[in-house]
């Protein structure tokens, strides 16, 4: 016996998307059904088509149904990008930089990313685990069912593993795990090789024997990680069996997306400082970009060239960066309406980054991002129109989100 959603007034499968990989996608690639039903057993999707064609037998099957008349089905949103461990906040150094200080010059006095790592190692584990569920239930509330969640805000073995772990304990939702010791020069250490020869010799090692994360991060930038020795350091991380991705070209064209392309990594993030020559070589190769908006909304930077791009067919996601820096906000809405308005994207670019784009970053292309027979029943409903996703921010529409066939959320 399983769930069938019946009626349902517009469907959005995603799977044209999908098929293409995520690229160059137009509104017919959304997929969309009218009047439509989908079954879903246990965890998973066990049939999605128009109700005319609903098989007969399913009636006699006493499965339970739900009547989604007037209401729109679509992927659970698929959020690649964030850094949801971390203790306390940074509102003070928000008013500093909007003063007139820069990010690096509140970095280079122990500000910045050194100011979270002193709270975030004092933290207990139940202190992030509380404060990053309490996150997680925003996301789920927005219809996440996938989240990736960050390491990189302890930067020593103890509590990065500590971070590790929190993220781990965090449930309602798939998560993602990454670890991202490469964040920042902690103060025990003099130099960022000296640093990532530690963390590529006892650390990644212990990160992979307890299993704690299957991806490896590295924030590649000039005054931050160099790309020669984060090259070494993602080679070994590679050789041990993690994915890789990597923070790049977001303060300055630093060599970090052509990094990207050339270990296969499974994304470059952020990218707003590349030029046509690295788009071009995105586009070719499997590496989705990741667009995080909102950070250059915080850091009052350009926005990446999303719609260039795109037209060269290059896969992109799109992704909130929630971190207590650079972008502290959990607003997919925002993300989504900075794309449109700032980016060129359309709306069924955006809605496909959100899903397809952003299980390709995560490498969970055959589990999500579209609705299909034999993937996870990640499904968000909603009572509004497609068409009016990404559109008004800072709303809170109705809505009812299946993560692996359960009900996460629902305020309808
Ligand atoms: O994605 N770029 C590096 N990391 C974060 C910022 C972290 C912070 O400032 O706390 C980012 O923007
Ligand atoms: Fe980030």
């Amino acid at each position: 016996m399983g769930t069938l959603l019946k009626n349902i007034s517009t469907l959005l499968t995603l799977a044209p998307a999908a098929a293409k990989g995520g690229r160059g996608v137009k509104e017919a690639d959304l997929g969309i059904l009218s009047n439509a039903s989908l079954l879903i057993e246990k965890d998973k999707i066990a049939w999605v088509g128009t109700d005319k064609k609903l098989p007969k037998e399913f009636a006699k099957k006493n499965h339970k149904e739900i009547n989604m008349k007037g209401r729109t089905v679509l992927p659970g949103f698929v959020e690649c990008h964030t850094h949801l461990i971390f203790a306390g906040n940074r509102a003070a150094e928000f008013e500093m930089r909007n003063q007139g200080a820069s990010y690096q010059e509140i970095a280079a006095k122990g500000g910045g990313i050194l100011s979270t790592m002193k709270n975030t190692r004092s933290a207990s584990l139940n202190d992030l685990v509380k404060t990053g569920q309490q996150r997680a239930d925003h996301f789920i509330s927005q219809g996440v069912t996938t989240l990736e969640i960050k390491s990189g805000y302890a930067l020593n073995l103890k509590d990065e593993l500590k971070c590790l772990q929190a993220g781990q304990k965090i449930s309602g939702l798939r998560t993602v795990n990454t670890f991202l010791g490469a964040h920042a020069l902690p103060p025990e250490y003099k130099t960022y090789e000296e640093y990532l020869s530690f963390l590529a010799d006892e650390v990644l090692p212990v990160v992979a024997k307890k299993k704690l994360a299957r991806r490896v991060d590295v924030f590649v930038e000039k005054g931050f990680f160099p790309v020669e020795a984060s090259e070494k350091y993602l080679r070994k991380a590679q050789s041990l069996g993690f994915d890789l991705l990597v923070h790049a070209d977001q303060l300055s064209l630093s060599g970090g997306s052509d990094l990207a392309v050339k270990l296969g990594a499974l994304s470059g993030d952020h990218l707003l400082q590349v030029t046509e020559k690295e788009i071009s070589s995105l586009a070719k190769s499997e590496v989705t970009a990741v667009l995080l908006p909102a950070a250059d909304l915080y850091m009052k930077v350009k926005y990446p060239a999303a719609r260039q791009m795109i037209d060269a067919r290059a896969r992109v996601a799109l992704a909130t960066d929630f971190n207590p820096g650079t972008s502290p906000t959990q607003d997919l809405n925002l993300v989504g309406l900075l794309a449109r308005l700032e980016m060129k994207m359309t709306l069924p670019e955006v809605i496909t980054a959100y899903t397809v784009g952003a299980a390709h970053a995560l490498n969970l292309q055959g589990e999500v991002g579209s609705l299909e027979v034999g993937k996870s029943a990640d499904i968000l409903c909603i009572e509004q129109d497609w068409k009016t996703l990404f559109y008004s921010v800072g709303e809170s529409s109705k809505k009812l989100v299946f993560q692996s066939g359960k009900k996460v959320f629902t305020n309808l």
